[in-house]
């Protein structure tokens, strides 16, 4: 089951556990590898950069297309969340993936469910913080998928963070042998990070919330210049989006990339987080900032 077989066009949806089972079974029988792509549908460019990778990288590949419940708060989007599911099992398609997971609720969470996974110290803070049970959600719908899909390597975006340090970190603490990539965040022309979130947006609040790309990229223009005092870099981060009427700040900071810690001075691998809420919609993004050679990415 390669591209080189007889193309698994359209894709192939496994619409059970069971379905999923079979399939990744006779991937692994064969001796190919599997690339995973964990989704929650809604597509967009961003996505099919991760599709795409994989199809380079691995002889399956398999996308998990499941709005996960567990990582809703009872505020949030959960029924709102959009579900065009034609158009994602195309976009699926056209990029290359052979095998599509679309479970239902019932098929991840049958009533009674009752485990659940948690990475203590990052789960509590920063996004964690504002949505409280978010990451529990998020590390528990992984895990599953993780156990189901058996992926010799999972693909995820930069865009969220602290998610992809989570995944990193619970992945090797639950000795799960899947390597976790991290591909780097995909932007339109006007700098937005690509988020199926954007879609919610009115015209006024897309230009509203252009103030983190640039807010991120003064920051990095900042540290290029020289700049080293955290302090200075982090109001810089604040005043740039504390500048644009109508924007609410979560968190606007400058933390150490590989644990979230606080930082009371610079070190050479930063990360600035930086989450606003504009009208009803939240969005997030972030940029690492390496001291050592100058370069932020
Ligand atoms: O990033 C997402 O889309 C979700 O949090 C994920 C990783 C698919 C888990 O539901």
């Amino acid at each position: 089951m390669t591209r080189r077989d007889p193309p698994l066009t359209p894709v192939v949806v496994a619409e059970s556990v069971a379905d999923l089972r079979s399939n990744v079974v006779r991937a692994h029988r064969g001796g190919q590898t599997i690339g995973f792509v964990p989704t929650m549908g809604a597509l967009h460019a961003g996505h099919v950069s991760l599709i795409e990778r994989a199809r380079a990288e691995c002889d399956v590949v398999v996308v998990s297309i499941f709005v996960n419940p567990t990582q809703f708060g009872p505020n949030e989007d959960f029924q709102r969340y959009p579900r065009p599911r034609e158009l994602d099992l195309k976009i699926c398609g056209d990029a290359g993936a052979d095998i599509v997971f679309y479970p239902t609720v019932d098929d991840m969470y049958p009533p009674g469910y009752r485990t659940f996974v948690e990475v203590q110290g990052l789960s509590e803070i920063l996004e964690g913080a504002i949505r409280p049970g978010h990451f529990r959600g998020v590390a528990t719908v992984v895990t599953k998928l993780f156990l189901l899909v058996q992926a010799d390597k999972a693909y995820f975006g930069q865009k969220d963070y602290q998610q992809q340090l989570l995944i990193r970190i619970m992945t090797r603490e639950l000795n799960i042998p899947t390597e976790i990539v991290t591909c780097q965040t995909l932007r339109d022309p006007d700098g937005l990070a690509m988020s199926s979130r954007n879609a919610y947006l009115s015209s006024a609040e897309r230009v509203q919330g252009l103030c983190l790309w640039r807010a991120l990229d003064g920051v990095r223009k900042l540290i290029e210049a020289g700049e080293r005092d955290l302090a200075k870099l982090q109001q810089s981060l604040v005043d740039v989006i504390s500048a644009i009427d109508g924007v609410v700040i979560d968190y606007a900071v400058i933390v150490d990339a590989g644990t979230l810690a606080s930082l009371t001075a610079a070190v050479p691998e930063m990360v600035a987080l930086v989450a606003i809420r504009v009208g009803k919609t939240r969005l997030i993004d972030n940029l690492v900032l390496r001291l050592t050679d100058r370069a932020a990415g």
